[in-house]
């Protein structure tokens, strides 16, 4: 059987999903896949990254990362998403790659993908949870089929116990408080183990 395909699609300023979005796509590989990861469009103005050192340094060190497009969404058998929590919400630049996907929605290209997600916060208490669900709300409109962790694995637990995807909190420095490495790893095996299942169902 061919390799399940995985698109990784992450929205990051300081750097946070960035490195959840590496972590997820070591533990694709691992699990056999083929990955893409794949960023959406910065919006913002150039003035706003230069104000931060954090967001223009990632904006600097992601540059050659690939835009994502609604082509990588055709490609893919499975998608992870990442994006930090804005007022307890998807950031606005992964909600416009999203709203960009009405015409490949109509033609029911995104019906049966496996989908996950993922998001940080400044707090803990600070929506994470909120933003993950908000994604998969979109993601059932697709059609798609949802692969929450749950409790699955040990390392959900070391995480912070996030039963909707695995997510972090970060500190005023920009680091990540809770230990979600191997989460993030579990979460992406995860996610290419039920593709694979479909995929081989399919055929
Ligand atoms: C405009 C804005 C809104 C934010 N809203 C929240 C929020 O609602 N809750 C929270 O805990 N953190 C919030 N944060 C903090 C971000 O979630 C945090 O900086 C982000 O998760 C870091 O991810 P990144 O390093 O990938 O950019 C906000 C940050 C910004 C700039």
């Amino acid at each position: 059987m061919e390799k399940v395909k995985l698109a990784i699609i992450y929205y990051s300023s300081t750097g946070t999903n960035y490195q959840l979005a590496r972590w997820a796509e070591e533990g694709a590989k691992e699990a056999g896949a083929e990955v893409r990861v794949l960023k959406v469009n910065e919006l913002a103005p150039q003035s706003a990254i230069d104000s931060s050192p954090a967001w223009k340094a990632t904006s600097e060190a992601t540059k050659d990362v690939p835009i994502v497009s609604n082509e990588d969404l055709e490609w893919a058998d499975a998608y992870i998403f990442s994006t930090p929590t804005r007022y307890g919400n998807v950031s606005s630049q992964m909600k416009q790659f999203i709203d960009t996907t009405g015409k490949i929605w109509a033609e029911g290209k995104l019906v049966n993908k496996v989908v996950s997600a993922m998001s940080s916060a400044g707090n803990a208490h600070g929506g994470q949870e909120a933003t993950v669900k908000s994604l998969y709300t979109t993601m059932m409109h697709w059609g798609a089929i949802i692969v929450p962790p749950g409790y699955t694995d040990k390392s959900i637990y070391v995480a912070g116990g996030n039963p909707y995807g695995t997510t972090v909190t970060v500190d005023q420095q920009g680091n990540m408080v809770e230990d979600v490495k191997e989460a993030v790893k579990h979460q992406a095996k995860r996610t290419v183990m039920v593709a694979e299942w479909i995929k081989k169902g399919r055929q």
